[in-house]
């Protein structure tokens, strides 16, 4: 077997989503749309494209909409054939996964994505795997973590999503130092989760994908507190630069920062504007109020 191959994917899942309050007292974060589909199936689909074939949630107490939304619908699919819903019956069987392809497992306390990434231990064993935090929606041609395996393939080590981000946000994300910033692999040689613009090493940051050796998990083994008072993903990849390598892979395709209420609304504008059954009346409706608004400002 290839070693380099990547089967399964690790979805942290268990956030409060407290920034989509009052929704997210009874739905959580990842059943939100962007259009008709849920968050999580945008980052489920994204992993079967890169061939991902066992998916992994880590979740909490008030995410059962979450499995439930997972499991297969008999009655509505026979309903939609009754009734010649041909295209619904389509969309709908499209998010339909193999038997025994999911496995959710609980964090069963908030302490950070480093903590959520290491519950899922048992189920990751001896092999790399993928994270993916479905917060970070990213358009393009081919799937960033299609893009990500096929870059891994060549250059093994650890590889994290990279992006440039505007100095004054580096506090936001974790940041990458590297001598070369200019090729699409970057070999990394720092990196450090939300540091200020004056200490930050760089402005290319980590966005939600990730490539990582089993030695990250072991790494987690007891791994202390870091920024924010939680266990933090970012100082134990940290910790694979001087082991296996750790390279920042600087995707093609457009991010969306859907755990922010801006960035959700942006890639609610930009899915609709791509959607063909969507696009012109959205366009009209932009054409005629943009102006307004740029006036009335
Ligand atoms: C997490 C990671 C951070 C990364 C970010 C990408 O932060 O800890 O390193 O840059 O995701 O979205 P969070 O957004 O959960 O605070």
């Amino acid at each position: 077997m290839n070693d380099r191959r990547i089967r399964k994917a690790i979805f942290p899942v268990a956030g409060l989503g407290t920034r989509f309050l009052p929704a997210t007292k009874s739905i959580p974060k990842e059943i939100m749309t962007l259009i008709d589909r849920p968050l999580i199936q945008y980052a489920i689909d994204e992993a079967r494209e890169a061939g991902i074939e066992e998916f992994i949630f880590v979740t909490s107490r008030g995410k059962s909409a979450l499995e439930d939304y997972f499991d297969e619908s008999p009655a509505l699919a026979a309903e939609l054939d009754r009734k010649n819903k041909t295209e619904l019956a389509k969309v709908l069987e499209s998010t339909n996964m193999d038997s025994g392809a999911i496995a959710y497992i609980r964090q069963t306390r908030p302490m950070g994505l480093g903590h959520a990434v290491w519950c899922a231990r048992r189920l990751i064993g001896d092999e790399a795997f993928a994270v993916i935090l479905p917060d970070d929606v990213i358009a393009g041609q081919t799937s960033c973590l299609k893009q990500m395996i096929d870059a891994y393939q060549q250059v093994g080590g650890n590889m994290v999503a990279a992006m440039q981000v505007p100095k004054n946000k580096t506090s936001d994300y974790g940041i990458l130092g590297a001598t070369d910033t200019s090729q699409r692999i970057v070999p990394v040689n720092a990196m450090v989760e939300k540091p200020s613009p004056e200490t930050a090493p760089s402005n290319l940051a980590v966005i939600g994908r990730y490539i990582l050796s089993p030695d990250v998990l072991s790494a987690l083994d007891g791994a202390g507190l870091g920024v924010g008072g939680e266990v933090q993903l970012t100082d134990a990849i940290a910790k694979q630069i001087s082991a296996n390598g750790v390279y920042g892979y600087r995707f093609e395709g457009q991010r969306f920062d859907c755990g922010s209420k801006a960035g959700y609304l942006q890639a609610t504008v930009a899915f609709g504007l791509a959607r063909e059954d969507l696009r012109d009346e959205l366009m009209a409706y932009l054409y005629d109020l943009v102006p307004s608004q740029v006036l009335a400002s």
